[in-house]
């Protein structure tokens, strides 16, 4: 029998799991906007409002050809001014935070190149992707630092999936056009890699997207919205327990539920402002935070509200009017603003109404001049099918949480179905070309993301889909003690996938499983 991994890096066996039950530490419960714990700065906070919104460059290509586009990404350790007068050290794609940009044509292949200069290995997964099973970035599927010995988890070694110091990603990104984000997956270190810096938006266009007339180049904004925390000289905060980030995974006692940060980072930049046109806007929001959820409202509104467009899978079938839109950690939306509807210079603030003090607010926009503008949101944006789920498959999934104990310790865990993430483990085995109904359960906010597959949302808790579920979604926002039906059609590739919460920390702590697609 195959060792499992949890059993030897920690030598510790689940004993136990249960539903909200004597949890011995504070937990956002029912009732909150966020399960986590916020980790205060000490430095000094920049006003909001006062540093311009800088947007990742878009990354050329080393060489394109007839096949597609070849990139090469390096990571290493670079620093950034953040906070201004002081300098951050972070983990960077190229040495930047946010990533590169990389951009894909519908069905142009594309294959990217790490290169991994960071003390730690990593893994790139490709968030939303459509992506062959050995590209996908499971969580074991390191790029191991160039020219350094590190410890490895058994798993890996058995499985004798190791490449060296590069690794190449072949994404045939034969999908609608759609968002995308890049983002590290190391096992059992997803969340300081990413709060480190290792996240990049890699967008999909098409020519369905483009005979829209949607609002496009400069008017087309990509926001990544995260929370980070900052320490007397300006480097990250992060409770890691081994501040390698090589040997032992998890947070210190505290911080089990996820980490929140009380600065508001949109593109690497606190709270920024941005000049616009009077015109309208393409804005695609991620949220790229390892635990925090938003609830994104602009002040003063436009009259015609926020009109969302998009979401994790691509266009919705028609625009949906927001006053207010949630969004959970690794969610996109996508969405059109009129800010012709402003008089010039107003000053449009983005706020989060999941935030209390600074926390709620996230950005501004100043209106400028009307300008002509022949963009358009048409009332038709494409065409998406229900997904046919008579007689399908029925699975339950519980996301609850657990404890891992031993003689000694007894250590807060997150699980799925009872059990803590194993490679050997499998909830499931849907068949290529079926189409199963996952009922998902909760006890805390968990962030549901699947690999591979985008699922349309069928119910919330008997009740018809909320209104941020429309679309095909890659990943749900799972309340407290919720339970909501998806469905999901397993095509493209035979193969081993992941599922997980996307609560970083809870998906480190062990709140992740396989499918495979036989
Ligand atoms: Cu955004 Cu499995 O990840
Ligand atoms: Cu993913
Ligand atoms: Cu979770």
């Amino acid at each position: 029998m195959p060792v499992s991994r949890r059993q030897f890096i920690t030598g510790l066996a689940v004993t136990g799991a249960a539903a909200g039950i004597g949890i011995p530490f504070a937990l956002g419960a029912a009732g909150s906007t966020s399960t986590g714990l916020a980790l205060a700065s000490r430095v000094p906070l920049p006003e909001p409002f006062s540093l311009p919104l800088r947007i990742p460059p878009v990354l050329e290509p080393m060489r394109s050809d007839g096949e597609g586009d070849h990139y090469e990404i390096t990571q290493r350790v670079a620093t950034a001014e953040i906070l201004p007068g002081l300098t951050t050290a972070i983990w960077g794609y190229n040495g930047i935070f946010p990533g590169p940009t990389i951009e894909t044509r519908r069905g142009r292949e594309t294959t990217v190149t790490h290169i991994n200069e960071l003390p730690v290995p990593t893994v790139v997964h490709l968030h939303g992707g459509r992506t062959p099973p050995e590209h996908d970035g499971y969580p074991v599927d390191f790029v191991l630092p160039v020219g350094r010995e590190v410890p490895l988890p058994v798993y890996a070694i058995e499985s004798g999936d190791l490449s060296q110091d590069q690794r190449v990603h072949r994404y045939p990104l034969d999908q609608p056009a759609t968002t995308l984000w890049y983002h590290d997956h190391r096992l059992d270190f997803t969340g300081p890699g990413v709060w480190k810096g290792l996240a990049g938006f890699h967008i999909v266009r098409d020519d369905e997207e483009d005979a829209l007339g949607l609002p496009s180049g400069p008017r087309e904004l990509l926001l990544m919205i995260l929370d980070r925390s900052f320490d007397v000289d300006g480097s990250l905060l992060y409770p890691a327990i081994d501040p390698t980030g090589l040997v032992d995974a998890g947070v210190t006692k505290g911080f089990e539920a996820g980490v929140l940060g009380d600065v508001t980072l949109v593109n690497g930049v606190p709270w920024p402002v941005a000049n616009v046109d009077g015109a309208r806007y393409r804005l695609r929001f991620l949220n790229a935070s390892n635990a925090r959820r938003y609830d994104l409202r602009l002040d003063p509104p436009p009259p015609d509200g926020m009109v969302q467009i998009g979401t994790d899978g691509g266009l919705l079938a028609q625009p949906l009017r927001h006053n207010n839109i949630e969004i959970a950690p690794a969610q996109r939306f996508d969405v059109i603003v009129d800010f012709s509807a402003y008089q010039p210079g107003t000053e449009v603030t983005l706020r989060n109404d999941f935030g209390r003090g600074r926390m709620g607010q996230i950005m501004r926009f100043v209106v400028g001049a009307r300008v002509e503008d022949d963009s358009r949101i048409p009332e038709k944006l494409t065409t998406i099918e229900p997904l046919d789920t008579m007689g399908v498959i029925t699975r339950t999934m519980k996301f609850f949480s657990g404890h891992l104990t031993s003689n000694n310790s007894d250590r807060h865990t997150w699980l799925i179905n009872g059990e803590p993430f194993s490679p050997d483990v499998a909830a499931a085995r849907p068949a290529l070309d079926s189409v199963e109904i996952w009922r998902l359960v909760s006890d805390f906010h968990h962030p549901i993301h699947i690999h591979l597959n985008p699922f349309q949302v069928l119910s919330r808790g008997g009740r018809p889909p909320g209104p941020y579920d429309m679309g095909w979604k890659d990943t749900i926002d799972l309340r407290p003690f919720e339970q909501a039906e998806i469905a999901v059609r397993f095509d493209g590739f035979k193969g081993r996938y992941i599922f997980h919460c996307h609560n970083l920390e809870h998906e480190d702590m062990a709140m992740m499983s396989n499918f495979v697609v036989t």
